[in-house]
């Protein structure tokens, strides 16, 4: 049993999005807004940090530690959740220090958090030696892995099912930005444990859907098997779509620019430039090619990340026509 910390503000509720529907003209679409989680501007991570913390004070640490981007919703969301339980947070960041602090990184200094940067290829090494440091220190050390997406992390979204359930939408596929495997492989085990009838598809932001459906698949089956939960996928089972990546992690396309726009102006919903802004612009793509039934139920499951949107590059593109 994995202790849990409330960080969240749950249920997130879920809205019926007419404009958007009825302009696309397909399926009826909804939207479970996990950018509403709260804590520190909110995200799917603070449903895993609820496990993860659990499992940190369980053990008697006293200082989280992870890394991600530059811009990292993930590290920005683990920053704000070590000031609320009273926590010390290292970050390692990959990219360079940029000149303007904004976006994620100014709020993961407003939490406190201590950051380094450090070059992309080097960040494991960077992470392990941080770690280290701070085991001999005595800071007590708790390392979060990237994005959180560990069988602990997971267990955020085997509950957001659960969670879904109780709302009685029942849509027939849920559809979401899949980064690094966590909110997907606790979306499949919720969906086994609830009897989910629908199908869950993610639209991966980075990883060719071959690489990222065995390593989704094994922490579905890793996380089942922590809990003593018999349950056992097969990469086939896990459901991605990889065509909308290529531009590479963090590259805003000119459909991406489109999509931030289209929600916001027609339903007042911001998305964000590297996860659901790509999810969304996959989701409108496979609407316009008829991959949904009409009359079908779709929801769009948003998981945050809008600081980034005040973060430039990110910012002057928006703006640009
Ligand atoms: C806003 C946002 N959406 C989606 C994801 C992807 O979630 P996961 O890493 O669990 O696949 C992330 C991960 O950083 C994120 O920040």
């Amino acid at each position: 049993m994995v202790e849990r910390v409330q960080l969240a503000n749950l249920p997130t509720p879920v809205e019926f999005l007419p404009h958007l529907t009825s302009s696309l003209g397909g399926p009826d679409l909804f939207i479970k807004r996990d950018d509403l989680t709260g804590l520190g501007m909110g995200g799917n991570k603070t449903r895993k940090l609820e496990f993860l913390l659990g499992d940190a004070l369980a053990r008697g640490c006293k200082t989280l530690l992870s890394t991600g981007a530059v811009q990292s919703n993930h590290c920005r969301q683990v920053a704000a959740a070590a000031a609320k339980t009273g926590l010390g947070c290292i970050l390692v960041l990959a990219g360079q220090a940029p000149e303007k602090v904004q976006g994620n990184l100014l709020l993961d200094k407003l939490s406190g958090a201590q950051i380094f940067f450090t070059e992309k290829e080097k960040r494991d090494q960077a992470l392990k030696e941080h770690f280290d440091k701070a085991e001999e220190e005595g800071l007590k050390p708790y390392l979060i892995p990237y994005g959180g997406s560990n069988q602990i992390g997971a267990l955020g979204y085997l509950h957001a099912m659960e969670e879904l359930d109780k709302q009685k939408i029942n849509p027939d596929w849920i559809v979401f930005a899949s980064s690094s495997g966590g909110t997907q492989a606790g979306l499949i085990l919720g969906a086994h444990k609830t009897g989910f009838k629908g199908k869950i598809l993610g639209i991966s932001i980075e990883h060719q859907t071959s690489v990222f459906a065995p390593e989704i698949a094994a922490l579905v089956n890793q996380t089942a098997k922590t809990l003593e939960y018999d349950c056992s996928v097969t990469p086939e089972d896990v459901l991605i779509k990889d065509s909308y990546c290529q531009a590479g992690y963090g590259v805003l396309t000119q459909a991406e620019v489109d999509v931030i726009r289209l929600f916001a102006q027609k339903e007042g919903i911001l998305l964000d430039p590297v996860y659901t802004g790509r999810a969304a612009a996959g989701l409108v793509d496979l609407i316009r090619k008829a991959y949904f039934k009409k009359g079908e139920k779709v929801l769009f499951w948003h998981t945050g990340g809008t600081p980034a949107l005040f973060a430039e590059p990110y910012s002057k593109r928006l703006l640009q026509t």
